[in-house]
């Protein structure tokens, strides 16, 4: 579909600010257990009539909960997950030793100025044109200016090298770094994701990188898939569609075809750990049709 500059504009902001929505509310679930650590996640939101609203007033992120609920069954859950999951891997990563962290398709990613392990790694947040330049200002809304330690590196995946751009950049191809890619693979054509994840797997050795995927065989028949159809029609409903996925069961071979080794899948049953609250019962159920995989370069 043809967009203008002004729907493209709100795309940009709607997908990368329903994440955040997210994120914002699930901060104040009042069980630290299966809190979102994302605290800055309603700062980044704009002032405007949406579900975002009420995500951004502390008193009212509880509707947002009960609303994405019914509009999508298991998104919320579900980003509670990827972010604490998220989380983890990148401060296993950085206590690893791996310096340069690249947050490919970041939207209002505030791993950069959340997460204290981050100081002294170098951070890029790669994202399209359009998005990257309302990260920007929004970080000047919140900050009073942009941040100096981050790198903002605009890239659109259908179109420009990755490579020649973060190199632009700063990011040192000689040293291992992690990149994340989160709620960004299903939204992009096959040949973007392959060519992304193959690029990555041509890293220095150590690299590593962590992303959520869809089965691409639940979207022909979504309907025994818990929150599919309704995350279908969602998409649909701002003029996005899911493009691409992975073979249900195939995440190892199609990581190896493309030079990277898978290290952990995380699904919807693993995911109850960070769902589990703190007089045990499981509190929230993701939706479950993909993963969180975490695969490393392969010793060449
Ligand atoms: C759903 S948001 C996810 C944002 C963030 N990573 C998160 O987890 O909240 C999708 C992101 O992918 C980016 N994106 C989509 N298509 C892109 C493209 N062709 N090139 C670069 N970025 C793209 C959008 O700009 C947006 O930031």
């Amino acid at each position: 579909m043809a967009l203008d500059q002004r729907s493209r504009t709100r795309l940009a902001e709607s997908t990368a600010e329903g994440a955040a929505a997210l994120r914002a509310a699930s901060s104040r679930e009042p069980d630290a257990a299966v809190r979102n650590p994302d605290y800055l996640a309603a700062r980044f939101l704009a002032p405007r009539l949406s579900l975002t609203t009420f995500a951004k007033l502390p008193r009212s992120r509880r509707i947002v909960r009960a609303v994405a609920e019914r509009r999508v069954p298991g998104s919320y859950w579900f980003e509670v997950a990827r972010t604490r999951h998220m989380d983890d891997v990148v401060r296993g990563e950085v206590a690893a030793g791996v310096g340069q962290l690249v947050l490919l398709g970041a939207g209002y990613d505030s791993r950069a100025y959340r997460m204290p392990e981050l100081e002294g790694v170098r951070v890029f947040e790669v994202d399209h044109p359009i998005t990257s330049a309302l990260k920007r200002k929004r970080l000047e809304a919140v900050f009073g200016s942009v941040p100096a330690h981050v790198a903002y590196v605009e890239v659109d995946f259908t179109r420009d090298d990755l490579g020649e751009r973060l190199a632009a950049a700063g990011y040192d191809s000689g040293r291992p770094a992690l990149f994340v890619l989160s709620g960004v693979a299903p939204y992009l054509p096959e040949e973007a994701v392959r060519e992304t994840l193959g690029w990555v797997g041509r890293q220095a050795p150590g690299s590593s990188i962590l992303f959520d995927y869809l089965w691409s065989d639940a979207f022909d028949d979504p309907e025994p898939y818990y929150g599919l159809r309704q995350l279908l029609r969602r998409v649909a409903a701002m003029g996005e569609e899911l493009r691409s996925g992975i073979p249900r069961g195939r995440t190892r071979e199609y990581l190896a075809e493309l030079g990277l080794e898978v290290e952990s899948d995380l699904g919807a049953q693993d995911a109850e750990r960070y769902l589990t609250a703190s007089d045990g019962r499981v509190i929230g159920r993701p939706y479950g049709f993909g993963g969180i995989a975490h695969a490393r370069v392969r010793a060449r």
